[in-house]
């Protein structure tokens, strides 16, 4: 069972996975692409299960490791310190912020299978990339809980994809085996699993303050495993341009 996280990435979804796993008992090891001394302010947040590192050592001393940064950075993911690990990749394409990735463009390798291809090693789980990082927070509910939420995740590994279903339910979530990482598109941005059925719908005509504020205020939907099912049984295969295009109607 996992007793230490590594986070590469401690932005909004590393920093929210660590105050969830510090609270749920476990250790973290934070770690981000400047230096270990520019997560203090997190680290004394969290206290004294959580300390910070570099990438790879953080990939050295943990038992399962989250990779969680810009996808565009995913070459520099310490490939070497994270061979045999199980790896979770909460990482998504958008070629505004990635800068185009011909492959993922044209659709015929999904976001997490490249990701597994530098790591070729380690066993990647994709996993947390389609609930934002404000309900990733608020929406994580004991097992059992009546309001709890489940997520889909992805993986060529079963036995890695049965750690990441323990950690998920340590951390408030139930998971849904939606296949393997070739399968993966079925929770890649524009799908209908996408963030917006754990967000509540968003009433029209506010300002951009007033947007913020209800991001930050509205309790999370709960998404039971049946409807995680069902809505990435029911998603289409789209190229990320596509997808793209639906995002931007959405
Ligand atoms: N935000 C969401 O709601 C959300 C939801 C689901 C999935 N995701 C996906 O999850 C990933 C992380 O998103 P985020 O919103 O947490 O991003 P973010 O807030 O911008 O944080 C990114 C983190 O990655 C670190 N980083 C960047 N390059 C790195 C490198 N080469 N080595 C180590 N660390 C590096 C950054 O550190 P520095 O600041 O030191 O550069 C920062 O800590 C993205 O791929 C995103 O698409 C995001």
């Amino acid at each position: 069972m996992t007793k230490t996280l590594g986070l590469i990435g401690s932005g909004m979804i590393g920093g929210g996975l660590a105050r969830l796993a510090v609270a749920a008992g476990l250790d973290v090891v934070l770690s981000n692409s400047r230096g270990p001394e520019t997560l203090a302010g997190l680290v004394a947040e969290l206290g004294e299960h959580a300390r910070a590192a570099t990438p790879t050592e953080a990939a050295q001393v943990s038992d399962l490791v989250v990779a969680t940064i810009p996808l565009n950075a995913y070459r520099r993911l310490p490939a070497a310190a994270l061979a045999g690990k199980v790896v979770i990749d909460t990482m998504n394409y958008y070629p505004e912020r990635d800068n185009r990735i011909a492959e993922l463009d044209a659709g015929t390798l999904t976001s997490s299978a490249l990701v597994q291809r530098h790591l070729a090693d380690s066993h990647v789980v994709k996993a947390f990339n389609s609930i934002d990082f404000r309900r990733l927070f608020t929406s994580a509910r004991p097992a059992g809980a009546p309001d709890r939420s489940a997520l889909p995740i992805a993986g060529d590994d079963e036995a890695a994809k049965a750690e990441v279903t323990m950690l998920l339910d340590r951390l408030g979530y139930d998971a849904v085996d939606i296949g393997t990482l070739a399968e993966s598109w079925r929770s890649e941005p524009g799908t209908p699993v996408y963030v917006q059925p754990y967000l509540a719908a968003q009433p029209e005509g506010m300002s951009q303050d007033e947007m913020q504020r209800w991001f930050f205020e509205t309790p999370g939907v709960p998404v039971p495993a049946g409807r995680v099912k069902e809505l990435t049984g029911t998603a289409v295969r789209r190229s990320a341009s596509e997808a793209r295009a639906t995002l931007a109607r959405d």
